[in-house]
């Protein structure tokens, strides 16, 4: 067994890919340190600024919105209630991130998806064009926003970590989804439009765990005793981002390195000139529900269109 290379005391993580061994106590700071890092070096999170967490109650996020408080942030957190019952996943989820709210003393906004859009996410999914997980992460990118936007949160702090973010990686390269590449970073700086009022504005996105794999995310929030919701969204099994990151973690696994490398990479030489040579289109306001947009209807009013129609259908 490995000893830790800080204090000696038996280590719980070897990290090949930094060449360090560390125990439970020094691992801790180790991460924290790091984070806090991440988030200087991308300029993520200004004094002046209100950071809000999005908060689903698995490993990463908890971990993110306790990491944050630890290092003297004022995060406050959001919970988007997706609706999905199978094995109470939606229900469980809120407990875990209740739990941390009141560990912490931090509080926990609660915005359930069927008040907002008259539906839950399993219903939305299903009566989109799309996979279920992408109508998701549309619908919740756009309900984090609006509440930012409302509440005044200056920067949205979501717990993707550097598995997440090669896995979309690789799959975007794979289908050259140039538009897809040229907006995947660390930190989306706020964007504002010139007509549309409030509504009219994409506050700015950072994702402070992208240095960290999944492992060492999960084993942070192990050591910190915060209980997380294990089950995966029932709706993720299948998913072709799963499969992409098995892929790469057999990469890593004959040469360890390779996925940071592979992001970092891309992050610091190929998005800044993709950004450059592909800006996005203007932001207007979406004649439906104002919020910006870059078409005349916002992806998520189309759903939500999809969604009504077929129940009219199945109703007449
Ligand atoms: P996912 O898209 O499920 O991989 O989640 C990526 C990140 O989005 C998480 O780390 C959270 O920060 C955020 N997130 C996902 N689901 C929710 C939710 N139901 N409520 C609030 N934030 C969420
Ligand atoms: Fe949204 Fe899976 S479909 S979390
Ligand atoms: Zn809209």
């Amino acid at each position: 067994m490995k000893r830790c290379l800080w204090c000696k005391q038996k280590a719980v993580i070897y990290m090949r890919e930094h060449r360090l061994a560390l125990c439970k106590d020094c691992y801790p700071k180790w991460f924290l340190r790091m984070t806090e890092r991440t988030i200087k070096e991308w300029r993520m999170i200004e004094p002046s600024d209100k950071v809000l967490v999005a908060v689903s109650g698995g490993k990463d996020s908890l971990g993110l919105w306790f990491a944050l408080t630890q290092l003297g942030y004022e995060a406050d957190g959001l919970y988007l209630d997706l609706g999905i019952s199978p094995g109470g996943y939606s229900e469980r989820s809120k407990e875990f991130a209740m739990q941390l709210s009141e560990r912490i003393q931090r509080p926990l906004h609660i915005v359930k998806v069927a008040d907002e859009m008259g539906k839950p996410v399993p219903d939305l999914a299903f009566a989109s064009n799309r996979e279920p997980c992408s109508a998701c992460g549309a619908v919740k990118r756009y309900l984090f926003n609006k509440f930012a936007v409302e509440n005044g949160y200056t920067v949205i702090a979501t717990g993707h970590n550097l598995d997440d973010e090669a896995a979309t990686l690789l799959g975007n390269v794979l289908r050259w989804q140039i538009g897809y590449l040229a907006r995947q970073a660390p930190v989306l700086p706020e964007r504002v439009l010139g007509v549309g009022g409030e509504q009219g504005r994409l506050v700015k996105r950072i994702k402070p765990f992208v240095r960290f794999t999944e492992k060492q995310v999960a084993l942070f929030t192990i050591l910190n005793r915060i209980p997380y919701i294990e089950q995966e969204c029932p709706f993720a099994v299948g998913a072709a981002s799963l499969f992409y990151k098995d892929l790469l973690n057999k990469i890593e696994e004959r040469s360890p390195g390779t996925k940071w490398a592979f992001y970092s990479q891309f992050v610091e030489q190929i998005q800044p000139l993709l950004d450059e040579k592909f800006p996005e289109p203007e932001l207007r306001p979406c004649t439906r529900c104002g919020m910006p947009t870059t078409a005349e209807v916002c992806s998520v009013c189309r759903i939500k269109e999809r969604a009504n129609k077929l129940v009219a259908e199945v109703k007449s």
